[in-house]
C-alpha cells in the first residue's frame, strides 16, 4: 500500500472502503445460508424434524441480501476506477501544461502518453479491485474465524494460521516482480518512443531505403519486449500455483482437524459441515488478492513514472505583465540547447518597438534560437532576456503569445478552408480583411481563380504549393496585429516577385512595429535599421548595412558571396545558357 498513491486520488478511497463494507454484508448472508443448510442437513441425519419452515425463508433471504451486496460492490469498484482515471489523467495532463510549451525538454512525449493511457489504466485495477481486496482479506478471515471459534476452535485456529502463509508467497513474489516490472515498463516506453519516431519518419525512411533496417531494429526491440513480457507472465503463474497449493492446503487441513473432531466427538455433524462449507472462505480473498496483485504491480511501476513526472520541477509562476509600447532587449543572453553545446554565447541584441531589426548568419548560427528566446518558447537561458525591463521568463505566458507573432517557414495550417485558417489569427476579422491580408501577401490573385476564401488547403496545407503556405501563414499573422513581429525564413519557398511584395509587405508593417526579419538573403534586410551579425552563437557586429560592410569581415564575406551568386545567375540568364 503506497501512501502517495492513497493522496492522490483521495475521492477513491470512499469507494474502495463501502465496497469492502458491501463485500463483508455478501460474507455475512453467504454464512447465514451456510448455517440453514447445515441445519437443514443435521435434522435429515437425525431422521427428525427439518424445520423447513424456518430454515427456507432464511436461506432465500440470505440469497438476496448476497446477490443485492454484491451488486452494490461492484457498483462501488467501478466508481472507484472511474474516479481514478479521470482524476490521474487530469492530473498528468495539468502538470504538462504546467510544465508549459518547453515540457519536452524534460519528459518525452510517448511516456506521458503511455503513462495517461495504459499506466492510469493499471492502476485503475488497484483502486477497484487490489486494494479494496486488501482490506477485505483481512477482515474476512478474522470475521469467520470469531464466528467458527465456539463452533470448533482448533479448526478456526487452523485455518487462521494458514491464511497469513498466502501474503508471505506475496511477498517473496513481490521482490522479484519489482525488477522485472522495473525492466518491462522500461522496454515498454523505449518501444513506444521508436515506434511513433518511425511512423513519423516513415516516408523519410522510405526515400533512403533505410525502412528495412529500422523494421529489423524494431523487431529486434519487440523481442526483447517479448522475452520480458513472458519473463513477467511465467513469474505471474508460478506464484499463482504457490498459492493454490497454500490456499487448498490450509483448507484442507482444517478440514482434517474438523473430521478428526468430528471422529473424537468433540464436535457434531452440524459443526463439521458448517467447518467444511466455509473452510473455503477463508482462503478466497486472500487468494483473489494475489491474483489482483500482479495487475496491481503494473500498476505500482507504473505509479512510480507517474510519481516521477508529477515530480518534474516545474517554472516558477508567472507574474509580469506587458506594458503598451515595451521592447526587447537581450543582455549578454547565453543558452543551450543541450549542456555542452552553446547555441547563443553573450548575444546581445535590442528591437526597437517600431521598426526593422535584422538577424543575419550562417546556418546553423543561432538566429531561430534568438526568434525561440524572444517568443518565450525557450526559458533556460542565462543573461538578461528583457521585454520592457521585465525579464521574459517571469512573463504571464498568454500574453507573450498575444504580443509576438512568429512566422517561421513551418508554420502550420489546419485542414479547412482559407477562411478558416485565417479566422484563427482574428476570429472577428470582415471578409474584406482577410481579402486584404492576403493581397499583401501576394495570395489574392491566385485565390480569386481557386475558389477564394473557401478553397480548402488540405491536411497541414497539402494541397498548396510550398510557396503559397508560407504566404498564406504570413497573411494571417498579418491579420493577429500584434506589437512584434518575428519573420524567421518566412520567404524561403517563395518565388523572386513574390518575396518583394511580401518583403515590402514587412517594410509596411516596420513602419508601425517592431519587426524582426531573419534572412537568408541579404537583399532582403538592407533596409533594416540595425543588422546583427551572428557568427557560431555570438553577434559578431551590428549596426545598417553600409556600416556593416565597412566594418564586419563576417557580413561583408555573406554580401560578396551573394553577390557573386547573383552576378552569375544574372549571366547565365544573359547568355541564355546552363
Ligand atoms: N531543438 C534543438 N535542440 C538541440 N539543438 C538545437 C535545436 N535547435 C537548434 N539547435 C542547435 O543550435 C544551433 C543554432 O541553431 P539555429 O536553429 O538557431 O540556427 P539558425 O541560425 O537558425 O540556422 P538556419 O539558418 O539553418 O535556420 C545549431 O548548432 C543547432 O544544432
Ligand atoms: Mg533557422
Amino acid at each position: 500500500m503506497d501512501k502517495r498513491l492513497l493522496a492522490l486520488v483521495p475521492e477513491a478511497m470512499r469507494h474502495v472502503l463501502l465496497n469492502v463494507a458491501w463485500q463483508w454484508v455478501s460474507l455475512i448472508s453467504n454464512v447465514v445460508a451456510v448455517f440453514a443448510v447445515c441445519r437443514v442437513l443435521q435434522g435429515l441425519g437425525a431422521g427428525g424434524d427439518l424445520s423447513l419452515n424456518v430454515y427456507l425463508p432464511m436461506i432465500l433471504a440470505a440469497i438476496v441480501v448476497r446477490v443485492v451486496a454484491t451488486h452494490f460492490a461492484s457498483r462501488e469498484s467501478f466508481a472507484a476506477s472511474a474516479d481514478v482515471r479521470r482524476l490521474l489523467r487530469r492530473r498528468i495532463l495539468e502538470k504538462v501544461l504546467r510544465l508549459g510549451p518547453s515540457y519536452a525538454e524534460k519528459v518525452s512525449t510517448a511516456e506521458v502518453v503511455q503513462l495517461a493511457v495504459e499506466g492510469t489504466e493499471q492502476l485503475e485495477t488497484y483502486f477497484a479491485n487490489y486494494l479494496s481486496q486488501l482490506f477485505y482479506s483481512v477482515l474476512a478471515p478474522l470475521t469467520l474465524f470469531f464466528i467458527l471459534l465456539p463452533v470448533s476452535w482448533p479448526s478456526a485456529l487452523v485455518l487462521l494460521v494458514f491464511v497469513p502463509l498466502i501474503p508471505v508467497v506475496i511477498v517473496i513474489v513481490q521482490k522479484i516482480a519489482k525488477r522485472i516490472l522495473g525492466a518491462y515498463w522500461d522496454e515498454y516506453a523505449n518501444l513506444a518512443d521508436n515506434f511513433l519516431e518511425n511512423l513519423q519518419g516513415l516516408t523519410t525512411l522510405k526515400v533512403y531505403q533505410a525502412d528495412a533496417a529500422r523494421h529489423e531494429r524494431m523487431n529486434g526491440e519487440a523481442e526483447h519486449f517479448r522475452v520480458v513480457t513472458m519473463k513477467v507472465l511465467s513469474m505471474q503463474l508460478n506464484s499463482i500455483i504457490v498459492m493454490d497449493i497454500v490456499a487448498l492446503g490450509g483448507a484442507a487441513a482444517g478440514i482434517a482437524v474438523a473430521l478428526w473432531q468430528l471422529y473424537g466427538g468433540a464436535t457434531d455433524l452440524f459443526g463439521c459441515l458448517f467447518i467444511v462449507l466455509l473452510s473455503a472462505d477463508f482462503f478466497i480473498p486472500m487468494r483473489r488478492l494475489g491474483s489482483y496483485f500482479h495487475v496491481a504491480m503494473n500498476g505500482m511501476a507504473a505509479s512510480e513514472k507517474i510519481f516521477r513526472l508529477l515530480a518534474v520541477e516545474e517554472p516558477a509562476e508567472r507574474t509580469a505583465h506587458i506594458m503598451q509600447g515595451d521592447h526587447f532587449s537581450l543582455q549578454r543572453v547565453t543558452f543551450s540547447y543541450e549542456e555542452g553545446r552553446t547555441a547563443l554565447r553573450n548575444v546581445t541584441i535590442d528591437v526597437p518597438a517600431v521598426g526593422l531589426t535584422a538577424i543575419v548568419g550562417e546556418s546553423g548560427s543561432g538566429k531561430s534560437t534568438v526568434a525561440r528566446l524572444l517568443a518565450g518558447r525557450e526559458d533556460g537561458y542565462e543573461g538578461r532576456a528583457l521585454l520592457g525591463g521585465k525579464e521574459l521568463r517571469d512573463i504571464v505566458r498568454g500574453e507573450l503569445a498575444r504580443f509576438v507573432t512568429t512566422i517561421a517557414s513551418s508554420s502550420y495550417l489546419f485542414e479547412g478552408t482559407v477562411r478558416d485558417n485565417l479566422l484563427l489569427a482574428r476570429p472577428e476579422a470582415t471578409d474584406e480583411e482577410l481579402w486584404a491580408a492576403l493581397e499583401a501577401a501576394s495570395l489574392a490573385e491566385y485565390l480569386r481563380e481557386q475558389g477564394g476564401l473557401d478553397a480548402e488547403v488540405g491536411q497541414a496545407g497539402e494541397l498548396l504549393s510550398g510557396g503559397q503556405r508560407q504566404r498564406l501563414a504570413f497573411a494571417r499573422a498579418l491579420l493577429k496585429d500584434s506589437p512584434v513581429y518575428i519573420f524567421d525564413e518566412a520567404t524561403s519557398n517563395v518565388d523572386v516577385e513574390s518575396e518583394a511584395v511580401l518583403m515590402s509587405a514587412v517594410h509596411e508593417l516596420a513602419r508601425s512595429k517592431a519587426v524582426v526579419v531573419i534572412s537568408h538573403r541579404l537583399a532582403n534586410v538592407v533596409g533594416a535599421q540595425r543588422i546583427y551579425v551572428l557568427s557560431d552563437g555570438e553577434v559578431v557586429g551590428s549596426g545598417p548595412h553600409e556600416e556593416l560592410l565597412e566594418t564586419c569581415p563576417t557580413y561583408r564575406e555573406l554580401w560578396d558571396a551573394q553577390q557573386r551568386l547573383e552576378a552569375y545567375g544574372k549571366e547565365v540568364r544573359d547568355e541564355g545558357t546552363v
